[in-house]
């Protein structure tokens, strides 16, 4: 058995911090980009206590609960950046900004059960209005007008109502970093509001719920011309990228959305479950199941250019044995 498997293996039988070891073997690695992001984003500079905060994440000693209220980033961060550019981070969930695209690369959020349901503390969305943000660079920032009779909805990243602590957070999944050009009727309202209902009961009967929602531009057959082909001796597809962009600042309308969720045990020293999806930007039947769209993680690593949970060995998140049905699936059949 390698040494990283053994020693997980230890931590998870003590039921403590499990993730710190192979979080070292990242830790290097990361300060170093970090170190380099600080350097020469300007932003990055402006926010680089808050980004040093995500850096408790490599303490050795586990983080107790006063610790984490404190740090609040790192929590949010537990299991690593899927990548590092132009990181923002808000109050209760940290986004990676596409400049090109002007939608995220990917926004983490860690939910928990009391701020994702009502509880009478007045918090709702129709407190918050959709605004730009004004610390991403006027080039390179998306705005109302964008998205105006594009006839796309003015779809959430991270889910508002997985917000509900305090109306800052709520207000602040408004911003139109965490906002992506969805289609409304058949998508956004419909199945991707289902996989977001999903993810949200997941926090009531298991523990810990992290997740990771991010655009994909996926590549599609292209059909060639007969005389083409023939001409050209090669039966081969061509395979292209091709997506709508909307508005002045050509805002790009992602061809499919995923989610990457970790779901972590209520029981002590038991490891956490992982899954993922992928649904396309398009009217998605009513009735159709969500697990229609798990995905395979690889899928969303290879198109999205992310890299998940960096430094664990994947077979910590299942456990050894693929093959046995997760008991997540139990409850959600
Ligand atoms: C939330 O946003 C609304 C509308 O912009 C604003 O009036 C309100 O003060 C904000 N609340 C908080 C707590 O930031
Ligand atoms: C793996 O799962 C299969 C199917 O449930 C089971 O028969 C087998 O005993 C398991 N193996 C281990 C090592 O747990």
């Amino acid at each position: 058995m390698p040494f990283v498997e053994v020693g997980i293996t230890l931590l998870v039988l003590t039921g403590s911090c499990f993730f710190v070891l192979g979080a070292y073997y990242q830790h290097n690695d990361f300060l170093y980009k970090l170190h380099r992001l600080i350097q020469e984003d300007p932003y990055a500079f402006y926010i680089r206590e808050k980004l040093y905060d995500t850096l408790q994440l490599f303490n050795p000693n586990c983080l107790d609960q006063s610790d984490v209220s404190n740090s609040r980033m790192s929590q949010i961060m537990k299991y690593g950046f899927p990548g590092l550019d132009d990181i923002r981070v808000y109050s209760d969930f940290i986004l990676s900004y596409d400049r090109r695209n002007r939608v995220a690369h990917w926004v983490y959020e860690h939910l928990r059960a009391p701020c994702v349901k009502n509880t009478g503390n007045g918090v709702t969305s129709h407190k918050a209005n959709y605004q730009p943000d004004m610390s991403v660079p006027s080039n390179f920032r998306s705005v109302l007008t964008d998205y105006k009779n594009s006839g796309f909805d003015r779809g959430h990243l991270a889910a508002a109502g997985n917000h509900k602590c305090h109306q800052t957070h709520c207000n602040e999944t408004f911003y139109l970093t965490n906002i992506a050009p969805q289609v409304g009727r058949g998508f956004n309202q419909d199945a991707w509001n289902n996989l977001e209902i999903y993810v949200r009961e997941l926090t009531e009967n298991y523990g810990s719920v992290y997740v990771c929602t991010g655009p994909m531009y996926k590549p599609k057959r292209q059909l060639q011309d007969v005389t083409e082909v023939r001409n050209t001796r090669t039966k081969n597809d061509k395979w292209c990228v091709e997506y709508e962009v909307i508005g002045e600042n050509t805002v790009a309308v992602p061809t499919h959305f995923f989610k990457v969720i970790t779901v972590e045990s209520k029981l002590s020293g038991g490891s956490p479950y992982m899954e993922a999806y992928i649904m396309p930007n398009e009217p998605i039947s009513r009735n159709a199941n969500i697990r229609n769209f798990l995905a395979d993680i690889r899928e969303i690593e290879h198109i999205a250019g992310l890299q998940f949970f960096n430094g664990l060995r994947r077979s910590f998140f299942f456990g050894t044995n693929y093959t046995t049905t997760p008991e997540i699936y139990k409850n959600f059949a």
